[in-house]
């Protein structure tokens, strides 16, 4: 996952990872860049146990991931660019209520997916606003340009970014992502998630961008997930992203409306 559940890998998994990188991988691991600020006014920065983030879906509901370790004394700040400074466009707000999917499995990382009900309602400005959800469940097609935005770490093990920054993605097959080159089927990447990076690695998400939103060709269509464990923007592990599916939005817009 990609803010905990860190296995310790080998020094010769470690070594081998070395030798297959290029010279320049280690710049900037996960290939992105700073946003101008406030320019992606549904990104949500939550502050628990680790950074998370999510997509503000309504004026008092965030998306994230189930994974994300969130309490009562958690903040949920919309309009942030830097996690640190004071910045007069944040809004800060706590959690009412989580919902995480009833379906989530941790082990196959299958429903990666929480609604947070907000004890407030958002102020919507130019700096904060809602993303909204896909009319439909679609799958989005391999080659899809996609954008993920996030706080997380821009190299394996450093601390997250202070700063908001994206990175252009594109979706990989779900057969190519199975292979044994890549995830050889541990866990199966299935049809409620999608593989997403470059196949040449260097552009990922990595530890602090979990719950972000995965945005294709200007729709939301996922939730980031998790990634060989670190080893963010390594070929071998592309990004996985819970699939904003017909089943995933059933269960959201359902329990927005409080049928659930
Ligand atoms: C990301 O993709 C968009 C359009 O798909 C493009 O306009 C933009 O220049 C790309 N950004 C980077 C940093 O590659
Ligand atoms: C989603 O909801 C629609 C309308 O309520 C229903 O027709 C459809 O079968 C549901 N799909 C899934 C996958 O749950």
């Amino acid at each position: 996952m990609r803010i905990s559940c860190m296995f310790l890998a080998s020094s010769l998994s470690i070594a081998v990872f070395l030798l297959l990188i290029p010279g320049d991988f280690c710049v900037e691991i996960i290939g992105g860049n700073q946003v101008t600020p406030h320019s992606r006014p549904y990104m949500v920065l939550l502050k628990g146990k680790n950074v998370c983030a999510g997509a503000l879906v309504a004026k008092d509901w965030v998306l994230t991931a189930a994974h994300c370790v969130l309490n009562k004394n958690s903040q949920v700040i919309l309009g942030a660019h830097s996690i640190t400074k004071r910045e007069s466009e944040k809004q800060i707000m706590y959690i009412k209520k989580e919902f995480p999917y009833p379906c989530f499995d941790p082990h196959t990382h299958e429903g990666d997916l929480k609604l947070l009900q907000l004890n407030k309602k958002a102020k919507i400005n130019k700096n904060v606003r809602i993303l909204p959800l896909p009319k439909k469940g679609d799958d989005v097609k391999p080659e899809t340009t996609c954008q993920v935005a996030g706080w997380g770490s821009i190299r394996n093990n450093s601390p997250q970014s202070d700063t908001l920054r994206e990175v252009n993605i594109t979706i990989i097959n779900r057969r190519i992502c199975n292979d044994e080159k890549h995830y050889n089927y541990n866990p199966v990447i299935g049809l409620n998630m999608i593989c997403a990076g470059s196949l040449k690695g260097g552009k990922d998400s990595c530890n602090g961008d979990s719950g972000s939103p995965l945005i294709c060709e200007g729709i939301f269509r996922g939730i980031t997930a998790f990634g060989l464990p670190g080893k963010c923007g390594d070929p071998r592990g592309p990004g996985i992203y819970t699939l904003l599916s017909q089943k995933h939005l059933n269960w959201t817009i359902a329990t927005m409306k409080g049928f659930v």
